[in-house]
């Protein structure tokens, strides 16, 4: 079972031609309005590949609260720790291109009252994956962690959108997922001689006694997994080639899909070759939670896909 303990965002998505610079205003036609937010992308990722998922998190009493609840309800997420509190649900202003490059504004809202507590006991143990992003507040993703290991779960940390390092929670994470820019910020925060993707992810790895993952958009992806791990070692997988409409939400494909691979029992070559598909299809569709890949859609295009390479 994968626990996922994250951010529940309503997206307001506005295409326009160009990204705005700074001072800039652009206009569009209309704004669309979208379920979203890193942890429930993620968790609609993972049950979309055939997961069972458990969402926990934070949504406002409003009526973005029940675009979330309805969305996570289609997908078949388990919603018995998500609580809805007085705080506004969270929202995001998405700004997507014509090329289907982003930027992303997160109002936290709602998120920030999420408690690792609404997570019981029961749900940790060696049987269960949990999942993470950077979207709620950092102390209760730390004492999240600290139970899950303590209670011999599996813990990948999407460390997105990276802000400052937690060294303690590196310490108790198994996976670390990142795309090129949150590597750079991670591996600059830690101190660490490194630059560029692989290397950078290669001395996480080796600083922090975990595994860490990059993408790298459509450059694919990149592991470094200590010896411990089976397999250990490094790899790297290709991204499809798509022409991308909107990339919003890819990262969070790869992430939930990686993760449901893993609870499924496969390898990490697997895992990757799987995720990395999931990544590439997710550029194919405006929004973030419209455009996850079914189990059905993933398995269609991975013999299209070169297999993970051991470097
Ligand atoms: O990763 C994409 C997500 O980032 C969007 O859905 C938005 O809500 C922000 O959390």
């Amino acid at each position: 079972m994968i626990v996922v303990f994250g951010s529940l965002n309503a997206d307001f998505v506005f295409p326009v031609a160009a990204l705005p610079r700074e001072g800039e205003t652009v206009a569009c036609e209309a704004v669309l309005l979208m379920p979203g937010g890193k942890g429930a992308n993620q968790a609609v990722a993972a049950a979309r590949a055939g997961a069972e998922v458990r969402m926990a998190g934070c949504v406002g009493g409003d009526s973005f609260g029940d675009l979330l609840v309805g969305s996570l309800e289609e997908a078949g997420v388990g919603l018995g720790a998500l609580e809805r509190v007085a705080a506004p649900t969270g929202c995001a202003a998405v700004v997507v291109d014509a090329e289907g490059r982003n930027q992303i504004v997160v109002a936290g809202g709602a998120n920030l009252e999420a408690k690792a507590s609404q997570i019981e006991d029961g749900d940790l143990g060696p049987a269960t994956t949990v999942l993470v992003q950077c979207e709620v507040r950092p102390g209760e993703n730390r004492e999240l962690a600290r139970r899950a290991r303590a209670a011999g779960a599996r813990v990948l940390f999407n460390a997105a959108p990276a802000g400052s390092l937690d060294p303690d929670m590196l310490r108790s994470v198994d996976c670390l997922l990142v795309n090129e820019i949150e590597a750079s910020v991670v591996a600059k925060a830690a101190g660490l001689d490194a630059s560029g993707p692989i290397e950078e992810a290669r001395a996480l790895a080796g600083a922090f006694a975990m595994g860490c993952v990059v993408t790298m958009g459509g450059g694919g992806a990149y592991a470094s997994l200590p010896g411990g791990q089976r397999p250990g070692g490094e790899w790297q997988v290709d991204a499809l080639p798509v022409e991308p409409v909107d990339t919003t939400g890819a990262g969070d494909a790869f992430v939930g899909v990686f993760a449901a691979s893993l609870d499924a029992g496969l390898d990490v070559a697997e895992a990757l070759h799987r995720a990395s598909v999931a990544g590439s299809l997710a550029c194919l569709t405006e929004g973030a939670q419209p455009s996850l890949p079914s189990a059905a859609d993933i398995d269609q295009r991975l013999a299209g896909l070169a297999p993970v390479r051991r470097l």
